[in-house]
């Protein structure tokens, strides 16, 4: 028998359940913006006033790109900031204004933004052809009664506010940066706001990120919606409703920027000149890297090194996790464990090894009197960078170091300061920081309700937690990166995040958190990295065999069949976790992973020559089907393939026991890669995958450029530089080579080597020419050798030398 107070709590929790599940998901019981009462243009926007006193301003950056920005039942605020924002000196487009009875229309060459006046509802057209790309469902709405508060995560936030769509038929959705979710996110929904959640599963939302962007996809007719808002927001894609697709957040401004293709590749450059464009880091960050929670001390690291090396295992990095430092004081080491850390990285950088250390935001509180000094902890009390609660308090959160305190990484000072910190690495030769539990994670409270009062000088608004949180990781990140490019001005910074906001690409890069080392965390990867790529960050990876429980050599084999090519590749685990460094299950396996790092090293011309791709157009390495085949509803929610680049398809494994699989490929004749046979495409193939090979195609039509085995970035010249081509049905190929130093940000201002090859068959054999070399690197004398790839060798090859200038080689 249920006590009554029992049964009168239990309905009181069925009620909440339901006013939550409905509520919080109903944005038709919003108030509506009101009806246009009259308008301003400007150079470049439209000012609406609104019956409710509502102000929506409508921008034109680029004939692509409009931003609706709209507060409710206000005039716009002076203020108009954004940290996720890295271009506002947009050139106007031409554009003009139809004004109508119904409606105000805003034309530029590509958009057509057609504003109803009552009710207002905003249509995006094709400007062309006037067809629809998207569409208000329901007038932009808010809660001004507070009647969604209760269901508020954090009532104090603000007001809910929300733009809702008409979801189309057909319509699919990517992007949305980190969600432990499929690729097609229709008919899916999801909250941002950054939390540490260690072992998360499919389904586990939110996790570490908040990328507030998404992709529209209808009959191959892309656009994309960026909603700039950091308050906990929330994205339904047809979850709660097949009639729409709406988003909200739980305060701020309805601010979002509509980006129109038609095609992805168009709205993600956009994207990336909106947002920040990722730079380069250097090109050992491709490197495999190896991580352990931890190793230490100093010896047991060179062990490690030593297994690798001797082992004839490829090794760029290693990784120094929280075990390092001193009673886990960020910017100090342990003497016992680490007694010369110069020394120490000296030894492994003679031996190719570059040395990374975690960084977390937690630093120890330490008041005087203490017997111990520790200065990052009194500086930053002195100059008052910490974060405080409403009512003064300081704001002391637990983490690694038990008590502690965290950087109010919106004032610039304490950015600064944080950033300069960091010569207690850089001066003890460490290459590259990871920064870490950056959601920022308390183990007070992970779901950040212990943090709601703490306030951020944010340009001297001082605003709550609701606005910070979810862009605290991204403004950490800025200070590591600033820091580094002040430290050590000749070397391209390279950081890693697991928290993030929009715009983290300009200062890091990313791993996504604490995976299992289970078959379903693994195939996650693939939608995951994708979407992360689709949303503008194109420096991803996993914690190669899983962070949390146990691996075994097939799980790591496949694993390292997926990160291979991935950008960020290392194999991390936890502290009690069983061991998973390469060589850990046998040489059984152990071989196979070693063919699969030393081919990752032999392409590391391809995989550069994409990833600068990725820094100029926005495009990244690690792709969706969908990102080239558009067009092809094949590709729409193809979880267990990727692409890398446009030449490279790869449909790993996913499931233990399995040996063959089927894999579409997209129209076309497409080779595999191990056998050179060709295929065709438009079609699922049945392959044969016995843990050695992973299912792996070029794309005809290509020339994938190859260079030397190597143990780790600079062991030996790239020469010679060998150009694999894939002719296609025509007999024709075409490719591109980049090269820079690699390692300083010269490459920005021109020192930089782009090379271009187009193949055509002739009557006997084939013709390369090779285009005279842009940019000002010089990588020095070196062969290009050209191979014709074919199943019935043997293969046709020519050499040449690689010496920049325009010139054509025949192969016979
Ligand atoms: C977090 C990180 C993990 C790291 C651990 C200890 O769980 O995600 O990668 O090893 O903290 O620092």
């Amino acid at each position: 028998m249920l006590t009554s107070m029992k049964r009168i709590g239990l309905l009181i929790g069925l009620v909440l359940t339901f006013v939550i599940a409905v509520s919080a998901q109903d944005v038709t019981q919003l108030d509506k913006i009101g009806s246009i009462t009259s308008f301003e243009k400007s150079d470049n926007a439209l000012t609406l006033h609104c019956s409710d006193n509502s102000t929506v301003r409508v921008s034109v950056l680029a004939a692509d790109l409009i931003r609706v920005r709209t507060v409710f039942a206000k005039p716009l605020p002076d203020r108009d900031h954004s940290w996720a924002i890295a271009k506002t000196d947009w050139t106007t487009p031409r554009w003009n204004l139809k004004e109508a009875n119904d409606a105000i229309t805003v034309t530029t060459d590509e958009i057509e933004v057609v504003i109803h006046r009552n009710p207002l509802l905003i249509d995006f057209r094709d400007a062309r052809s006037h067809a629809l790309i998207n569409e208000d469902e329901q007038p932009m709405s808010y809660d001004s009664k507070g009647s969604l508060s209760a269901m508020m995560f954090d009532p104090s936030a603000g007001m809910f506010i929300a733009s809702s769509k008409k979801l189309g038929f057909d319509e699919h959705f990517y992007g949305l940066g980190e969600k432990a979710a499929r690729l097609d996110k229709r008919r899916s929904s999801f909250v941002n706001w950054n939390s540490d959640t260690p072992g998360y599963t499919e389904g586990k939302d939110p996790i570490y990120q908040t990328i507030p962007f998404y992709l529209g996809l209808q009959r191959g007719v892309a656009y994309g919606i960026f909603f700039d808002n950091s308050y906990r927001s929330y994205f339904d894609f047809g979850h709660s409703s097949q009639r729409r697709a709406w988003f909200g957040a739980e305060g701020g401004e309805l601010n979002y920027y509509f980006f129109y293709g038609p095609s992805i590749k168009k709205i993600l450059g956009r994207y990336a000149d909106l947002t920040g464009h990722m730079q380069l880091p250097p090109l050992w960050a491709l490197g495999n890297q190896q991580s352990r929670w931890s190793y230490y001390p100093d010896t047991m690291i060179e062990d490690v090194v030593r297994e690798y090396r001797t082992r004839d295992l490829p090794l760029d990095v290693v990784h120094l996790d929280i075990d390092y430092m001193n009673g886990y004081r960020v910017f100090t080491f342990n003497k016992q464990r680490f007694s010369d850390p110069k020394a120490f990285t000296d030894r492994l950088a003679s031996q190719g090894v570059k040395v990374i250390t975690i960084v977390d935001p937690g630093v120890k509180y330490q008041p005087q009197p203490n017997p111990e000094r520790y200065s990052v902890f009194e500086q930053g009390i002195e100059q008052n960078f910490f974060q405080h609660r409403r009512n003064g308090n300081l704001f002391v959160p637990r983490v690694w170091p038990g008590e502690s305190v965290f950087v109010d990484f919106t004032l610039p000072e304490a950015r600064r300061w944080w950033g300069d910190l960091h010569r207690a690495y850089t001066d003890n030769g460490v290459s590259g920081i990871w920064n870490d539990m950056n959601e920022p994670s308390d183990f007070v409270d992970q779901t950040g309700k212990n943090q709601l009062d703490v306030i951020s000088n944010d340009e001297g608004e001082k605003t709550s937690h609701a606005k910070n949180r979810n862009v605290f990781a991204l403004l950490m990140a800025r200070a590591t990166y600033e820091g580094l490019e002040r430290l050590k001005p000749n070397s391209r910074p390279y950081v890693i995040t697991r928290a993030a906001y929009a715009g983290i690409q300009r200062y890091s890069t990313m791993w996504t958190g604490d995976t299992n080392s289970t078959w379903d965390s693994l195939a996650l990867n693939i939608p995951m990295f994708a979407s992360l790529g689709l949303s503008g960050e194109p420096f991803v990876g996993s914690d190669v065999g899983g962070f949390i429980g146990r691996a075994n050599g097939e799980l790591l084999v496949r694993s390292y069949q997926v990160s291979f090519l991935a950008p960020f590749c290392r194999n991390h685990k936890t502290n009690d976790g069983y061991d998973q460094e390469p060589w850990r299950f046998g040489s059984y396996y152990e071989d196979i992973i070693r063919k699969y790092l030393k081919l990752r090293y032999t392409l590391l011309p391809y995989l550069y020559t994409t990833l600068e791709e990725a820094r100029s157009t926005g495009v990244p390495l690690f792709r969706p089907l969908v990102l080239n085949y558009p067009d092809d509803a094949n590709t729409y929610n193809l979880d267990d393939e990727f692409m890398v680049g446009d030449d490279l398809l790869i449909a790993p494994i996913l499931k233990p026991d399995l040996t063959r699989r089927l894999v579409y490929l997209p129209k076309g004749t497409w080779y595999d890669y191990w056998t050179n046979k060709k295929l065709t495409g438009g079609t699922m193939v049945n392959i044969d995958a016995p843990l050695e090979t992973v299912p792996m195609f070029v794309r005809s039509g290509a020339v994938i450029p190859t260079g030397p085995s190597l143990n780790y970035v600079g062991e030996k010249k790239m020469d010679p530089m060998t150009f694999n081509i894939y002719p296609d049905e025509k007999g024709s190929a075409n490719g591109t080579l980049y090269e820079d130093d690699g390692l300083t940000p010269a490459y920005k201002n021109g020192a930089l080597r782009r090379t271009k090859f187009a193949v055509v068959r002739q009557a006997q054999g084939f013709s390369v020419s090779i285009a005279a070399a842009e940019g000002s690197y010089d990588p020095g004398a070196r062969t290009f050798k050209f191979l014709i790839r074919s199943q019935d060798g043997p293969t046709r090859e020519a050499s040449v030398a690689g010496d920049g200038r325009a010139k054509s080689v025949e192969i016979k």
